[in-house]
C-alpha cells in the first residue's frame, strides 16, 4: 500500500527516534525487571506537599495562572534563592515558571539562537539541548568531556568558538557524568563570552544535589556572568515531583522578557494550583533543599558500599541523583549499549548506558544507576548487579 507515511513527512527532526529511556523503560517493562535507569524517585513526595495541592485546588486556584508564574510562588523562589546562595533576585522582573526545567532550556534557545547560529554543548550533554537548538534553525557545536574525569578543557572549547557563536550551554552538577563545575571552570566560563555577544544558559537542576560538601558554583553568584545567562532550576528535582513539571528561569531583565516572548506561546502559563501549593509549602519547609545533599549521598553510599569488591567500579558522584558504574573490569570489550542490554536481558535491571549522551561517543564503559530510589530498591540493584558480576567472572 502506498501513501503517506512517517517517513514521507517532511519533519524538522529527521534523526530523532525513541530515546534511550523510553527504550529501557519499556523493555524494563516487557521483561518484569527493575527499573533503576531512569531519573526519577520510586517513593512519596512529602504528605504535606501533597495536602498543600489538595487545599491550592479546594480553595479555588483553578483557573489561568499568570504567564510569567504566580507572584506568590516567584516570591518564594526569592526567598529560597537568598537563603540557599545569597543572592538576590528580583521577583517580578527576573524569574519566570515554566513548565519544568526543559521547557526554561527550550525557550531560553528559542528566545537568542536564531538561524545560522551556533551554540556550544558539552558532552556527555542532557538530551533536550541539541533538538531544541536545531529546532531554533541552530547548530550545536558538540564539546566532548572525556571520561573518567570528564572535565572541562577551556582551550579546546575556545577552538570551537566562531563569530556565529551565541549561546554555552553548562550543566552543574552534570548529568550523566555526575562533576560539578569548579569555581576555576566558571571563572574560565566568563573570561571565554567576556567581550563576545554571547549568552550562557545554565542548567541547575540538582544545586542541592552536591555531596562530601562541595559548594554549587552557581553562574548566578559571578556578577559578570549572571548579567548574560538565563539560569535554570526544577521542583521536579528539588520536591521529588517530576510529574509536577514545574520549573522556572532566572534571568537578568533583559533576557527574561525575551524569555517570556517565547514562553507565552509556548505553554503560556503553568498549572496554578500547583504554583499556589509550592509557594504555600517552600517557605514553611526550607528543610525540603536544606537536607537534599545529605539525603542523597546517604543513598549513594548505601549503593558504593552495597557493591564493593563486586567488580563494578563506582567513581563517586559529585553531585546529582545518579552514579556510574564502570564495568570495564567485567566485560572490557563490550560496548556500552551492548552491555546495558544484556545486564537488562539476563540481569533483570534497566540501566542507561552513556554513549548516547555524545554527538561522537568515544570508547565508554560506564552505565547510569538513578540514586533517587527507595533504598530496599538500591538493596535489590545491587544484588542483581553482583550476582551478574558474579556469573560473568564464572
Ligand atoms: C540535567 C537536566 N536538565 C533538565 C532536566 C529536566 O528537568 P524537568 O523534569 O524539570 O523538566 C533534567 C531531568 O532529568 C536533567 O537531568
Amino acid at each position: 500500500m502506498t501513501g503517506v507515511g512517517a517517513g514521507a513527512v517532511p519533519g524538522k527532526l529527521p534523526d530523532v527516534g525513541t530515546t534511550i529511556f523510553t527504550v529501557m523503560s519499556r523493555r524494563a517493562a516487557e521483561l518484569g525487571a527493575l527499573n533503576i535507569g531512569q531519573g526519577f524517585p520510586d517513593y512519596a513526595i512529602d504528605p504535606r506537599l501533597a495536602r498543600a495541592l489538595a487545599d491550592a485546588v479546594a480553595g479555588g486556584h483553578n483557573q489561568y495562572a499568570p504567564m510569567e508564574g504566580s507572584i506568590a510562588l516567584r516570591e518564594a523562589i526569592a526567598g529560597k534563592l537568598r537563603a540557599s546562595h545569597a543572592i538576590a533576585v528580583d521577583p517580578a522582573h527576573e524569574i519566570t515558571v515554566t513548565c519544568g526545567a526543559t521547557e526554561a532550556i527550550y525557550s531560553a534557545i528559542q528566545a537568542v539562537v536564531g538561524p545560522g547560529d551556533e551554540a556550544i554543548v558539552f558532552d556527555p550533554a542532557y538530551d533536550s539541548y541539541d533538538p531544541a537548538i536545531r529546532l531554533a534553525g541552530g547548530r550545536a557545536v558538540h564539546v566532548p568531556l572525556s571520561p573518567p574525569r570528564f572535565r572541562y578543557d577551556w582551550d579546546r572549547v575556545r577552538a570551537a568558538l566562531t563569530p556565529r557563536t551565541r549561546l554555552v550551554i553548562v550543566n552543574t552538577p552534570l548529568n550523566p557524568a555526575c562533576t560539578v563545575l569548579r569555581a576555576g571552570d566558571v571563572a574560565a566560563l566568563a573570561q571565554l563570552v567576556r567581550d563576545r555577544p554571547i549568552t550562557v544558559l545554565a542548567d541547575e537542576v540538582y544545586e542541592h544535589v552536591i555531596f562530601d560538601g562541595r559548594r554549587h558554583e552557581s553562574v548566578l553568584a559571578h556578577e559578570e556572568l549572571r548579567a548574560r545567562s538565563f539560569v535554570v532550576f526544577s521542583f521536579g528535582k528539588t520536591l521529588h515531583a517530576t510529574g509536577w513539571r514545574i520549573g522556572y528561569c532566572v534571568a537578568p531583565d533583559a533576557l527574561t522578557r525575551e524569555l517570556r516572548k517565547v514562553h507565552q506561546y509556548n505553554t503560556f502559563s503553568i498549572a496554578a494550583p500547583l504554583q499556589a501549593a509550592i509557594a504555600h509549602y517552600l517557605p514553611r519547609h526550607p528543610e525540603c533543599w536544606q537536607g537534599l545533599a545529605a539525603f542523597f549521598e546517604a543513598r549513594r553510599d548505601r549503593l558504593l558500599a552495597a557493591l564493593a569488591g563486586s567488580g563494578f567500579g563506582a567513581p563517586g558522584a559529585e553531585g546529582t541523583y545518579f552514579q556510574l558504574l564502570d564495568y570495564s573490569a567485567i566485560a572490557p570489550a563490550e560496548d556500552d549499549l551492548g552491555f546495558s542490554r544484556r545486564l537488562l536481558e539476563e540481569g533483570g535491571i534497566a540501566t542507561i548506558p552513556l554513549s548516547p549522551f555524545y554527538r561522537e561517543p568515544p570508547a565508554l564503559r560506564y552505565v547510569r544507576l538513578c540514586i533517587a530510589k527507595e533504598e530496599a530498591t538500591l538493596d535489590e540493584a545491587a544484588r542483581r548487579l553482583r550476582a551478574f558480576a558474579d556469573r560473568a567472572a564464572r
